[in-house]
């Protein structure tokens, strides 16, 4: 019997009569959250396991991110980059450190850094490398997430993604991702930008061979192409580390960052680079009215201190060889495959068994949140505040759902 009092199932059915059908959320409807818990509107809780695609990584409204953005909200919110505010040049110095670049160039969200990023690339091509006119091309990788503009999905290789968007921007070319002998092989003289994730998101966390990164540096170097890696959801704390690439010592030439660097309050996104690449830029050609705002700039601050202490990495880490062991005991009791770094993990259930939709709807039955990515693919990515008794939860719930 369904309870009449319960607030949800209306609550769904509004959202679904009033918005376009972009996307096919979990019918769970959210009124508060704090650390790793959300309460929905009839007071059930959650853990949640997916911190907004790792926007959350430092857990719901953080006390030091919060008191950050409360005291910009009485002070000032926006300026627009016009002027200049008192925010902006701590948050880009202080982001190019941890980064060890030059230049910050500040955005919203992260497709607007990917953009960014190819647009510098191209412009770096053609006024430094010397690519003739119109000629740039970017090697890309089979299985790429990169966000949702026309460009980007130009070169998805999700058809969902890409069909019906066209016609497509040229200038990509897709090679299978992880195979570095296809990359070298796809990289000619007008290649400008090989632009990665070091570890594919959305793919399911797919870590690549050991050895790809920094082999994927080298040819880079060798063949004066910018290395370009999308870190905006592996990095900030993710894997266990400030960037995917530190697990292989890789330093690319452009850091592609977003989701975590809003503190899970507002959009911030940003491209870092040294001053011969970035420097590319002059007044406009490029920009963004919300771009590096003094509300924004001053939760990414913060959010750039948490990670300075390391505290974040460190939790991550050890944190994450407990999800390992705990999801890797699963192997055979309903997962055939696992894929962890730090707190980020791809799980594959056996598709005889059921669909990712349906182990996450389980689990949400349960008090647990994840998302299905692909078929019979979830993916965990819990806020790094998360406590080890939580992960045993979130591991117990899914040993529970898998079993039936
Ligand atoms: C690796 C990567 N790049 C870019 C994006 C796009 O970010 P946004 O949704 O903020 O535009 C995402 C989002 O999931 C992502 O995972």
């Amino acid at each position: 019997m369904v309870d009449d009092k319960l607030r949800t199932p209306g609550a769904v059915r509004d959202a679904e009569r009033w918005t376009a059908h972009n996307y096919h959320p979990l019918p769970v409807v959210i009124s508060s959250a704090e650390g790793a818990w959300l309460t929905d509107v009839d007071g059930r809780r959650y853990l949640d396991c997916l911190a907004g695609y790792s926007a959350l990584n430092f857990g719901h409204r953080h006390p030091q991110l919060i008191a950050a953005a409360h005291a910009q909200l009485d002070r000032l919110t926006l300026t627009s980059r016009a002027f200049i505010h008192d925010q902006f040049a701590d948050f880009c110095r202080e982001l190019a450190e941890l980064c060890g670049k030059d230049l910050v160039l500040p955005m919203n969200t992260g497709a607007e850094a990917v953009e960014t990023g190819i647009k510098v690339a191209r412009k770096w091509g053609y006024q430094v490398k010397g690519v003739p006119a119109g000629q740039a091309n970017i090697v890309v990788a089979e299985g790429n997430f990169h966000g949702r503009t026309t460009t980007i999905v130009s070169f998805s290789t999700d058809e969902d993604a890409r069909a019906d968007f066209g016609p497509y921007t040229p200038g990509f070319t897709v090679v299978p991702y992880g195979d570095l002998e296809a990359l070298t092989a796809a990289i000619d003289e007008n290649t400008v930008a090989v632009l990665l994730e070091p570890i594919q998101g959305e793919q399911g966390v797919v870590v690549p061979p050991e050895g790809y990164l920094p082999g994927v540096r080298q040819v880079c170097t060798e063949r004066d192409v910018l290395f370009i890696a999308d870190e905006i959801q592996s990095g900030l704390g993710r894997t266990g580390a400030t960037f995917a690439c530190d697990h292989e010592g890789v330093v690319p030439d452009m850091y592609l960052l977003g989701k975590a660097l809003g503190g899970g309050i507002v959009p911030v996104s940003a491209v870092a680079a040294n001053a011969d690449v970035l420097g590319v830029l002059k007044p406009g050609q490029h920009g963004s009215t919300f771009g590096g705002n003094p509300l924004a700039c001053a939760v990414a601050i913060e959010v750039v201190r948490l990670l300075a202490t390391g505290e974040f990495q460190r939790r991550s880490a050890e944190l994450g060889e407990r999800l390992r062991d705990g999801l890797e005991g699963l192997v055979g009791k309903g997962l055939v495959g696992v894929r962890v770094r730090g707190l980020w993990a791809g799980l594959d259930i056996d598709p005889a068994l059921m669909s990712g939709r349906e182990a996450c709807e389980r689990l949400a039955a349960r008090g647990v949140l994840a998302k299905d990515t692909h078929g019979s693919t979830i993916r965990l990515a819990p806020p790094l505040v998360i406590t080890e008794d939580e992960i045993d939860l979130a591991v117990t719930q899914l040993a529970e759902v898998l079993a039936g």
